[in-house]
């Protein structure tokens, strides 16, 4: 598949106006995508549990309009207009009027909210730029009726990884790998495809606590630390580790074998905070509680013999996962021990889910 089969062919502009909502989750990366080539194309493959209860709805209005040179849109935010947002989302319709030349005929009105609280440090850019991904698929679809469920899907996962990489993982689920690698024949490094294998019954409904440790505005964007490692000392091994962590992560999720999980996604998530110690500026997205929560998950882990990890996204917050047997033990965990290290004790319980829904 390249990109040109993405470009529409046989779109009839007769519908005038339609109105499309779609509510599409977070993911939480395992095996982590830092550093990017243009456009968009990730320097190794990444793979994720696609989340549920953290997700964005975004309802997009469009009405029929003569073709314009620039998408011409208004944004609302939880119901209030929000002008700081859109010069990204008038990138991305730039990134995108190849593919989706209707863009330009449609006045859209785009309306879309959070589950989680503005500002958590959860990033939302995931389940946004995948929620008008999938509303610009819907139009799509309307205008050509005969594509399929797969292709609208795999264009989907392609268009909002123009807005933003990690989106591309956003569509389906529970677990989605995103860019080329060898062990995986239908892998791209333009779209997200589904886990192919048969999953361990440990993995099913996985748990992921997010504890809130600082909801600031983040001191270094993720556009700036991926292109930090352009120049990376490090930089070529990381990518060869993660690709190759991803062969051996693939195995585990196979056979089930907990202990490695922990190992490997551990393991992962320092790994892409060390590139970030060791860029050039370096800079410091954990916090002290960041630290805190991971002594305390490690030593509540060798008294209790759980098998509960964490994972970190780029920011200082703590992705507690672990299996569905063991919700019970570590709800009461987080409320005794963890909830004073986060911001106003706040923590969001989330799970595995399967991706994007029409609403
Ligand atoms: C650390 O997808 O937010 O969460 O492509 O520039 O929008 P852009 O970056 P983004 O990067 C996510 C980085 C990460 C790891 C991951 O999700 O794989």
């Amino acid at each position: 598949m390249n990109t040109t089969s993405f470009i529409p062919k046989d779109l009839k502009f007769l519908l005038k106006d339609t109105t499309v909502t779609w509510k599409t989750p977070s993911n939480i990366a395992l095996v982590k995508y830092w550093g990017k080539t243009n456009p968009q194309l990730p320097k190794n493959t990444s793979i994720s549990f696609t989340l549920s209860n953290c997700h964005t709805t975004t309802k997009i209005i469009f009405s029929k309009i003569k073709k314009v040179q620039q998408a011409d849109f208004e944004l609302f935010f939880e119901g209030k207009k929000k002008d700081d947002f859109k010069p990204k989302i008038a990138t991305f319709f730039e990134r995108i009027a190849t593919y989706c030349p209707y863009v330009l005929e449609y006045k859209m009105e785009i309306h879309s909210e959070n589950s989680f609280p503005h500002s958590s440090g959860i990033a939302s850019s995931a389940s946004g730029m995948s929620a008008i991904a999938m509303c610009l698929m819907s139009l799509e679809k309307e205008l050509n009726p005969a594509i399929s469920e797969e292709f609208f899907n795999q264009k989907a996962s392609f268009l909002a990884r123009l807005g933003s990489g990690s989106a591309s993982r956003s569509i389906e689920g529970p677990l989605v790998i995103w860019g080329d690698h060898p062990d995986f024949d239908e892998s791209s490094d333009l779209y997200g495809i589904k886990f192919p294998h048969y999953v361990h019954s440990i993995f099913d409904n996985y748990q992921d606590t997010i504890l809130l440790v600082d909801k600031g505005e983040k001191q270094v964007s993720s556009t700036v630390g991926h292109n930090l490692m352009h120049d990376h000392p490090y930089a070529e091994n990381r990518f060869k580790q993660a690709n190759e962590n991803l062969s051996k992560l693939s195995k585990i999720l196979q056979t089930g074998n907990i202990k490695e999980f922990i190992k490997l996604v551990e393991s992962e998530a320092l790994t892409l905070h060390a590139m970030m110690l060791t860029s050039d500026p370096y800079f410091i997205l954990m916090k002290p509680n960041t630290l805190n929560i991971i002594n305390e998950i490690w030593s509540y882990r060798e008294k209790t013999g759980s098998n509960v990890c964490f994972t970190l996204d780029a920011g200082a917050n703590v992705h507690m996962l672990y299996p569905e047997n063991e919700k019970e033990q570590i709800h009461s965990f987080i409320e005794s021990k963890l909830a004073q290290y986060c911001q106003k004790g706040q923590f969001i319980h989330d799970f595995a889910g399967l991706g994007a829904l029409s609403i």
